[in-house]
Parts: structure tokens; sequence; C-alpha cells
């Protein structure tokens, strides 16, 4: 079977982990994350770019589980990392600190001086402030900092207004109207020095021409650093190769790599990149268990057992998640997201159109709204699939919710690679009362 999430005789594995055998073992909502689909993808994009010896620094931010940064560690992969604990996470998962890149617009004197001391590769640079910041921090540490300078190239990566980066109007990067002072900055500083460049247009990009256009926009501002002997390295093209939400959506990486890797080659650069979501996004399940089912009005409610909290995207970015029983009879095999998956989205003849809703007390608490599926009955279980971005991630304990166990699934065995969080886990770190009571200076 090609693909890590598929049917056989009528109902959902995991590589070789018939799902329901986890939900018994761990309970519901849990997110459910096939292994070998992270090393799949991390390895077809090496394969891909292979022409511009490339570093795949995985984005930690799409889905920062420890058991699984270990495994795309030992795959050999680099991270991508938006905050000191995410530096943390990487290093704690065995990643080599050469190997990891910081961006973020925000970055503290802090964050800036940990992740100096554990030795990254490079800070992605969002402005001429940050320069001046990483500089201080480095002269005190008596060191020279790596850095990479993010351009903004101006491109409209065609994806949700939220998860758009590149275009002028976004807080993201440096125009590059601006970018030529920050390099004769960086030339003034002595202690930092510039050894990429970076850009970032936005997630979910499923045209391939839009990375292309942003490296064509950078390419004479490169040539102009190489005439004036900066020593580049590195173009970091960033994320945002887009995947399957719904069947058969989404471009094989070769597509992009066809477009960039020539342009990368001609500019004698190595290539570096932070995908996050074509790692994971179809690498994860959640799965949940049909709490009620409660006609009303017009409708039919099916109210499961996740939450916004548990995961939030199609309440925020009204994101299209394909979902789908657990056990399907009767259903042919074959694998859910593929281009002949055996699921048909627009549901079955005899199913039922579902609003399929978390118990949260908020209208916007929803998976799925006028979804035809089979007929589903309190406890049967309901995969929700590309999960495996940015969901566990962005989860949240709203409504004093414990948030989801995760299970990373390899072969025919799995393991619990995070414990569910108990209430207890929750509350941790409140209190009933005061342990010290300050007083208002006068
Ligand atoms: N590099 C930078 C600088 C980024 O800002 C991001 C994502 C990535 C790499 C990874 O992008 P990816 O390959 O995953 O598209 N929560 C949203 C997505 C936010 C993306 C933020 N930045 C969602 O659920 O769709």
């Amino acid at each position: 079977m090609n693909e890590e999430f598929h049917y056989k005789g009528g109902e959902l594995y995991c590589e070789g982990v018939p799902v329901q055998q986890i939900a018994m073992k761990t309970g519901t909502p849990v997110y459910v994350y096939s292994q070998n689909h992270f090393l799949k993808q991390h390895a077809a994009i090496v394969d891909a770019f292979h022409e511009v010896d490339p570093l795949v620094c995985y984005s930690i931010k799409a889905n920062s589980n420890l058991g699984l940064l270990r495994a795309m560690a030992l795959a050999g992969s680099g991270f991508d990392a938006v905050s000191k604990g995410e530096v943390y996470r990487a290093l704690r998962a065995g990643a080599e600190p050469g190997k990891i890149v910081f961006a973020g617009v925000g970055k503290t004197p802090d964050e800036i001086d940990y992740a100096l001391e554990q030795g990254i590769l490079m800070f992605n640079v969002e402005s001429e402030a940050e320069l001046e910041a990483i500089s201080r921090v480095a002269a005190k540490r008596k060191m020279e900092a790596p850095v990479a300078l993010r351009i903004n190239p101006d491109v409209d990566p065609k994806t949700h207004k939220y998860i758009s980066t590149g275009k002028r109007e976004n807080k993201f990067g440096i125009d590059l109207d601006r970018a030529e002072a920050c390099a004769k900055r960086i030339k003034e500083l002595k202690n930092l020095r510039l050894r990429g460049l970076h850009l970032h247009i936005g997630s979910q990009i499923t045209y391939a021409d839009r990375h292309a256009e942003a490296i064509d926009k950078v390419t004479p501002f490169i040539k102009s650093l190489k005439q004036q002997d900066f020593p580049l390295e590195f173009l970091n093209v960033g994320g945002g190769y887009g995947i399957s939400y719904h069947i058969g959506e989404g471009l094989p990486i070769a597509d992009f790599a066809a477009q960039m890797a020539p342009r990368i080659k001609a500019l004698g650069l190595k290539m570096l990149c932070e995908p996050g979501r074509f790692i994971s996004g179809n690498g994860g399940i959640l799965l949940t268990q049909v709490v009620y089912d409660k006609p009303s009005g017009d409708k039919d409610f099916l109210i499961v057992d996740a939450a916004m909290n548990d995961l939030l995207r199609p309440s925020i970015y009204q994101a299209y998640h394909l979902a789908w029983p657990v056990k399907s009879p009767g259903l042919p095999d074959g694998g859910a997201l593929s281009d002949d998956s055996p699921i048909d989205e627009a549901g079955p003849g005899d199913g039922i159109t579902y609003d399929v809703v978390g118990p949260v007390c908020e209208s916007g608490d929803y998976f799925a709204l006028g979804r035809n599926l089979p007929k589903m009955n309190e406890g049967e279980l309901l995969a929700i699939f590309s999960c495996g971005a940015y969901g566990m991630a962005m989860a949240s304990n709203y409504n004093t919710r414990g948030r989801p166990a995760e299970v990373i699934v390899d072969g025919n065995q799995y393991w619990v690679a995070h414990d569910r969080e108990t209430i207890e886990d929750v509350i941790r770190g409140e209190r009933l009362t005061p342990r010290e009571t300050f007083s208002a200076k006068a």
C-alpha cells in the first residue's frame, strides 16, 4: 500500500496498525502519526533537489512532537525554529546545532543569546533593528553571529490571506529596496557574518511558479552581494509546499524542484528549505469518537469528543479536512488521500449530511459543515485527515480540556509519544491563594 493511512477490509489503518486498536489503548481524541510518512517526505525533498545539495530544515512549528523530531534528526534533517523553546526542542531531540536556523520577527536578546551559545547555523533576520540586537548580544559574547537576511520579495503566493507572508503588506522580511542598506550595515558591524538570504512567501502553496518568481526577484540582489564579496553560501527558500487536504490536491515536490533547482544552481548557492506541512501534514490524523447524534431543525449535528481546542484550523481558517468513519464496511481498499482514494468526498449515496462539531461553547467549534458521510452512531470513531501539521501544535486548553494524546506508528508497532494531558496537568501553576503578595509602589 503506497499510502500510510489507508483502508483495508473496510477499516482504517496507519501503516500496519488498525487505528481502532490505538483508540482503544489511549482513548480519544488522539493524534496518530505515521513516522514513515515524515521520513518519506523528507527523503522526497532531498531527492528532488539533489543537484543543489539541499539542507532540509524541518519547520518545528508544524508539529513539534519530540519523538518525531528525533526520527527526523536521525534521518539527517535540520530544523527551522522560531523560539528559544523550539531550539531547545530540536537539541533535546538530538539535532546538530549546526543544522538549526532561527527565524521570527521578534527574537528577544535572551533568545538570541541562547541560540548563539548553542552554535546554531544562522539567524534569519527580519529587520534592521534585529541586526543591531544580534550584533549587541554577539559583542557581549565576543562572538561572530551568522545571519541570513529574510527578504520580502513582494510575491503573491495565492493562498489563504492568514498564511500569506511574502507580500509587501505582510509584517515579514525586509523589503528589497532596504536590503542593500542592511548588507552594508552587516559589513560595518564586523561581528555579523552574512551567510545567506532567506525567502518564505507563505504556506499551503499549490502553484510551482510562486517560489520561482520569488527567487527571480532576489537574483539581482544576490549578484550584487557577490560582486561586493559577501561570503554568501545559502539560499534558504523557506517552506510552503502544499499538500492534499482534498483528495488529489497538492503537487509532487518534483514540480517545485523543476522550477527552483536550476535557478538556485545558477546562483552557485547551497539550497536550504524549511518545509513544515509538506513533511508532517498528511502524516497525521485526529481520531475522535461520536458522543451524540443530534438532529435539530433541518440539520443533523454529529457531536464528537474532539473540539476546536484540539484542532483549530477549521475554526480560524475555514480549513477543509477530509473526515470519514474508521469502520467503513464495504469500502474498497486504498489510500485515503491518494488520487484513487476509495472515499467519495461527495459522500455515499445513502449518506447523511452532518455538521461535525465539538463540545466547546462556540459556534465556530466545528470540523466539517454540511458534510455527507455514512451514517454514524454514538461511540463510533471518526478520522479527521491531514492533521499532522498545525494540529497538536496549535492545540490549547480552552474550556479546561486537556490536550489529546499523540501516538507514533512505525510499521506494525505504535507507541504513545505524548500522554494525554490530565486536568491536573492543565491547572499546574495556578494557585487558589497568593504565595506572595506585592504592593503597588507609591
Ligand atoms: N518558514 C517560515 C519562515 C514560516 O513562517 C513557516 C510557516 C514555514 C517555514 C513552514 O511553512 P509550511 O511548509 O508548513 O507551509 N497555522 C497555519 C500555517 C502557518 C504557517 C506559518 N509559517 C495553518 O494551519 O495552515
